[in-house]
């Protein structure tokens, strides 16, 4: 099953306007020297403005999160619709900075989920184990928890992709061994295809602490599909150079 290689940049709360259009147009300029898809995921406060920079380019545009309703007394929250009509066409889920910032559970990842799939915009499910429970031996256990309470019903490889992030790796410059991910990477599909039909379609992505001087060997294990990019998607060079590597 061929699938194409997604490299999606999290640009988590970094970028004002200028310089996260400039980001966005560095990023597209060089698109169309790699062969992977390229997202990238702003504020949202940007996600318009890069929208409008990247139109007509081969770089697509995320949010990196969303509320389970479409709209209403929900202050502060974005919904999905408002995403998709700033110019997104997918949104990242369930991050652990949104897990441990604000309390998102399994159910809420699902329900944002469905919110995504409800507003035509592709779902990035994030899952990661912690370093306790990573050293407890429950890595894949974890993993196989989140995502049966992440992943709604009626999933298809058209919306959903999935990220691995151990929790411990994010930001932190520390990557698990090839064979860690490739453990990792194996159990999530598995797992899928015991919730969805056509699991093997779907991507799934590592992330954490991943950059151009190990994004050759992170991306070239079987079931690693792509990376979600944080720190090094804030330099186009970088980020491009991960995408090269693919
Ligand atoms: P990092 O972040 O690349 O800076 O480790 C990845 C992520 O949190 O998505």
């Amino acid at each position: 099953m061929a699938r194409r290689t997604l490299i999606a940049g999290n640009w988590k709360m970094n970028g004002l306007g200028a310089d996260g259009v400039a980001l966005a147009r560095d990023v597209a300029a060089g698109a169309s020297k790699v062969a992977a898809e390229l997202l990238v995921c702003p504020p949202a406060t940007l996600l318009a403005r890069v929208a409008a920079a990247l139109a007509g380019s081969a770089v697509a545009a995320g949010g990196q999160d969303c509320h389970g309703k479409a709209s209403g007394a929900h202050t502060g929250d974005v919904s999905a619709e408002m995403l998709a009509d700033a110019g997104a066409s997918y949104v990242i889920l369930g991050h652990s900075e949104r897990r441990t910032d604000h309390g998102e559970s399994d159910a809420m990842v699902r329900a944002k989920a469905e919110a995504a799939w409800r507003a035509g915009l592709a779902a990035i499910v994030c899952i990661g184990e912690t370093l306790a429970e990573r050293e407890a031996g429950r890595t894949l256990g974890v993993l196989e928890t989140q995502l049966k309470g992440s992943v709604p019903a009626g999933a298809s490889a058209a919306r959903l992709v999935i990220a691995y992030e151990p929790v411990w790796a994010i930001g932190t410059g520390k990557t698990p061994t090839t064979a860690e991910v490739d453990a990792a990477h194996r159990h999530i599909r598995s797992v899928l295809g015991g919730l969805m039909s056509g699991a093997d379609a779907v991507r799934i992505l590592y992330g954490g602490s991943m950059k151009p001087s190990n994004a050759g060997e992170l991306l070239a294990i079987a079931d690693v599909d792509g990376g979600l990019i944080g720190g090094a998607s804030l330099k186009a060079a970088d980020f491009l150079a991960i995408a090269a590597a693919a």
